[in-house]
Formats: C-alpha cells, sequence, structure tokens
C-alpha cells in the first residue's frame, strides 16, 4: 500500500507514523505547576538527538479542546522539566499519570510515586523511576498541532544496580525500560541481543590490493 502523507488527513498521518515508527522510549515528564505542584504525564514522542550538546525532544499536542497542556504551560513557564524513564515496575502509575487530571492535581502523588527534589532544576522526580534526567529548555518549536521541545540534560540519576560494576555503562539485565508500539501495545527490553557488523573488507577489496 502507498500513502500520500501530502493529501492524508492529520488523524491518518498521526495513525500510521505512530503504528509503524516505533518502539518509542516513554517518558514520565515531571514539571512543576505555577502552584508549586508537580505535574507528571507520560509522552512517547520522545528521543535523544545529540550528546554535545546533550539534546532531548518531547512533542506535545494540545488537548482535544486546543488548550495547551499543563506540561507544556509548565516548561514554558518554568524552562524545566525532568525525564523519568519507565520499566515495567512504574508501568501502571505511568498510566495513572496520562489521565486527565486538574491542573492542580500532583499526579505523582495520585499515581502513589515518591517526588523527590531535583539537584539542578526546580521540579520533583519519581524515585522509583530507574534512571531520570533534568533538563532545561534549549529551545522550543512551535507548530499549530504540536509544540517541540528541545531540552539540554543538566543532571542524570540512576538507580546503582541499573549500572555495571565501574559504573559505566548499563546492566541490560537490570535496566528494561518500555517502550509504546501502537495505540495501548507497548514492548520491554528484557529480550536483548548482540548484533555485530561485518568488517567493511567483506564487500570492498583494501586500496592497492
Ligand atoms: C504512553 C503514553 C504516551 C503519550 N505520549 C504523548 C506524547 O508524546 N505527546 C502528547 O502530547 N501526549 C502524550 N500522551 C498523552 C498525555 O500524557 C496526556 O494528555 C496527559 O494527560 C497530559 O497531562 P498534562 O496536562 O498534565 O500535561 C501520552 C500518553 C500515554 C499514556
Amino acid at each position: 500500500m502507498e500513502f500520500d502523507f501530502t493529501a492524508l488527513e492529520a488523524q491518518s498521518r498521526y495513525r500510521l507514523l505512530t503504528n509503524f515508527i516505533g518502539p518509542r522510549p516513554i517518558a514520565l515528564v515531571t514539571t512543576r505547576s505555577e502552584a508549586g505542584h508537580n505535574n507528571a504525564a507520560p509522552m512517547s514522542f520522545f528521543n535523544v538527538f545529540s550528546h554535545d550538546p546533550p539534546i532531548v525532544v518531547l512533542g506535545i499536542q494540545p488537548r482535544l479542546s486546543g488548550e495547551e497542556k499543563d506540561t507544556t504551560a509548565n516548561i514554558r513557564r518554568t524552562g524545566e522539566f525532568a525525564i523519568n524513564m519507565v520499566d515495567m515496575t512504574i508501568s501502571q502509575h505511568m498510566l495513572v499519570c496520562g489521565l486527565g487530571f486538574d491542573s492542580e492535581v500532583d499526579e505523582l502523588s495520585m499515581a502513589g510515586l515518591t517526588a523527590t527534589p531535583c539537584k539542578q532544576i526546580d521540579a520533583s522526580y519519581a524515585a522509583e523511576s530507574p534512571c531520570v534526567f533534568e533538563c532545561r529548555v534549549e529551545r522550543l518549536i512551535e507548530y499549530p498541532r504540536r509544540t517541540l521541545v528541545l531540552g539540554e540534560v543538566v543532571h542524570m540519576h540512576v538507580h546503582r544496580e541499573c549500572m555495571d560494576a565501574e559504573g559505566h555503562y548499563v546492566d541490560p539485565e537490570r535496566y528494561q525500560p518500555i517502550a509504546r508500539l501502537h495505540a495501548d501495545n507497548y514492548v520491554t527490553s528484557d529480550r536483548q541481543f548482540v548484533l555485530k557488523a561485518p568488517p567493511i573488507t567483506d564487500f570492498i577489496k583494501p586500496q592497492g590490493k
């Protein structure tokens, strides 16, 4: 089948993009509300795009009413947010944070997660999250139906057991984030394998030989 994206309506573009571009990691994004409460919302339009500078990107839609989501409003006002990575242990908690609570509801507390003050930004993170990145807004890119938030990572928290003995690399047995496929379908990274590329000389002869 072929789809001409320049002629498709927005809902079909959304369906095809989210059905076929996956799995997408999930950021449980925590921010501070104007009244000082914790806000938390899951975002699967999320990934890392640069290490120097260290940049992550979120894609946040407005609500169906056209109103801005609390996460966007808080990020716009404070310029700060934390990315809480999600594993199986907090997958149900993450879903609770995604429900349409009023702006002043503390979603971390509603979901039964432990709010812990961030180190370098004014927000809290979930102590249960295996890995958290504190971010400051680098820039916002505005589209009529989506705000792209580019955030610079300024601090990382990671549960000790998610790293190897030297604290350099991830321990894939212990750090197993979940990711979103289409609709309510998710995967967990519990089946990992090593894939090594063959040497390029298997395909082209070295010069001069
Ligand atoms: C797994 C998952 C992923 C989601 N990803 C996004 C996303 O990438 N962008 C978005 O705008 N909403 C996304 N949502 C919906 C928001 O989490 C939801 O609208 C939430 O209520 C927004 O809360 P807020 O008003 O506190 O910001 C997602 C929901 C779930 C459950």
